[in-house]
């Protein structure tokens, strides 16, 4: 049994507040911090936030409180050296030092990152405040800061969702989130993919590998219900993703086989369910790529679902790649999650799948503003939490294996996911599948997307929280 008041929320269901901050800390000291963490689960309001339990009754908080520890952080705070060595080794090691596994190289390499990233062995907490205004994001962080003893601010990072789950590029995202025995999430609806048994996201519970449970650091009050996060600042490039898809759009208007891509005609109902005026076939051309790279319309419409316009009247959710399926293997959602369809590591199907929990940060990208060339572009992304049991078997194995060499599919090895992957446009390729089964291949796609820092927590259970603050 579950006792969902001692898991965290924000892991087994969401909670769909807009705004998130989150507060990167370092202990001041030991002792102090120790006692912000036992007054943390104390019950008492306040003073120091009360962390959000997975379980809140009928009555959902206004603001939402939630913390991960670093290794860093966890031996900061003196946890016993027996129950440090029970920790996985990616966790032990840092994101940073995880860089090659995860392509963060060049533009995205941890060298690169700015403060407070550039000082892992200083980051020990991540504190995330969830509210509807900024006003009750000052308030929270004011009261968890306000004994000045326990911990140093080392640096924010702040984001604020945009309305009906668009995030940056232009899609809805935050439609597939793994199912959990015994969990009833009533924004969930059956998928028809198997509910993932609750090891795929807590320690101490049986997991889908043939009877392997992820080993669960000692004592059982510290390690059990926790979870591991991977915390990443992914900057988007929104305008080089807007130009790529103008040029990829003008490069297949001359193409032979374009008709075989956007039937004549086919352009009025996609710009026509996607709201683009005037439509043209440039314009519908744009879409065609952007639903490819990603597996889904830009408007959600799966692919697999409806491979020549978005289709406002399907289920987002519920489908399956087939032999027959129109999604390309190479696309952004298939490669992240193959669903039933056939892979090479075949006993992987289900068994990576990850949790997200993300907000985009900075503001909406409107297009380049006339007379704007001199003005830099605001920075804009990601504030994603990618939350499993286990870093290296789903976080990192999805990263390096299926999103950044392709190792699913030999149609697809050696080519990177084209909305995240660490591509090169001298080198990047993407297969653009036709109805007569052929492919029309796609180049030149740089890197959309660059890593600005992140790091890899443990979510401890409310049982952990109050076992480190009694050490
Ligand atoms: C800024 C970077 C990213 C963007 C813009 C992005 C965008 C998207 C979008 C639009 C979807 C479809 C919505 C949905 O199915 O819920 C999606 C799904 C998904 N993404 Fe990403 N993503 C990004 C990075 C990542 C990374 C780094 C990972 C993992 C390492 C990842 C893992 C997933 C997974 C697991 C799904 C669900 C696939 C499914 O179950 O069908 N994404 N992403």
């Amino acid at each position: 049994m579950t006792d969902f008041a001692d898991v965290q929320g924000n892991i087994l269901r969401g909670y769909r507040m807009p705004r998130v901050r989150y507060l990167i800390l370092e202990v001041a000291d030991r002792s102090a911090a120790r006692r912000w963490l036992a007054a943390s689960t104390s019950g008492r309001g306040g003073g120091v936030p009360q962390i959000t339990p997975g379980h809140w009754g009928a009555n959902k908080p206004d603001t939402c409180f939630n913390i991960g520890l670093t290794y860093e952080g966890l031996r900061a705070l003196g946890t016993p050296g027996s129950s440090l060595a029970m920790f996985p080794n990616e966790f032990i090691e840092g994101m940073n030092a995880r860089a090659l596994k995860l392509g963060d190289v060049g533009r995205s390499a941890p060298q690169t990152w700015p403060a407070p990233f550039n000082e892992p062995a200083r980051i020990h907490l991540i504190a995330t405040i969830y509210a509807t205004e900024v006003e009750q994001l000052d308030d929270v962080q004011r009261r968890a800061l306000a004994d000045g003893k326990a911990w140093r601010l080392l640096g924010t990072r702040e984001g604020c969702s945009f309305p009906d789950d668009i995030v940056h590029f232009g899609y809805r995202d935050n439609i597939m989130q793994p199912r959990f025995e015994g969990v009833h999430d009533p924004q969930r609806h059956a998928d028809g993919q198997p509910r993932a048994p609750l090891g795929t996201v807590l320690l101490g519970h049986p997991t889908n590998l043939e009877g392997l449970m992820w080993r669960v650091p000692q004592p059982e009050a510290l390690g059990r219900n926790g979870t591991f996060n991977a915390f990443r600042v992914l900057k988007q490039d929104v305008a080089g993703f807007e130009k790529y898809l103008d040029q990829a759009a003008s490069d297949l208007l001359k193409h032979p086989q374009v008709d075989e891509v956007l039937p004549p005609g086919a352009e009025v109902k996609i710009c026509q369910v996607l709201s683009i005026a005037p439509p043209s076939r440039h314009g519908a051309l744009r879409e065609v790529v952007a639903a490819n790279l990603c597996g889904r319309w830009r408007d959600g419409t799966p692919l697999a679902l409806s491979a020549d316009t978005p289709d406002p009247k399907v289920d987002q959710a519920k489908f399956d790649y087939d032999g027959n399926s129109r999604c390309p293997y190479g696309a952004h959602i298939r490669r992240c999650n193959p669903r039933g369809g056939q892979i090479v590591q075949r006993v992987a199907n289900n068994s990576r799948r990850l949790v997200r929990r993300g907000v985009p940060y900075g503001p909406p990208y409107n297009g380049t503003q006339p007379g704007d060339k001199s003005r830099p572009e605001p920075e804009r992304g990601l504030l994603g939490n990618f939350i499993g049991a286990s870093l290296g078997a789903q976080f990192e194995a999805m990263s390096c294996d299926w999103l950044n060499l392709g190792l699913q599919d030999p149609r697809i090895t050696r080519s990177n996911d084209p909305i995240t992957g660490t591509n090169d446009p001298d080198t990047s390729w993407f297969d653009l599948p036709l109805k007569s089964g052929s492919t029309i291949r796609l180049r030149g796609l740089p890197e959309f997307v660059s890593t600005r820092g992140g790091a890899y927590t443990f979510l401890p259970s409310l049982s952990a929280i109050r076992y480190l603050g009694s050490l």
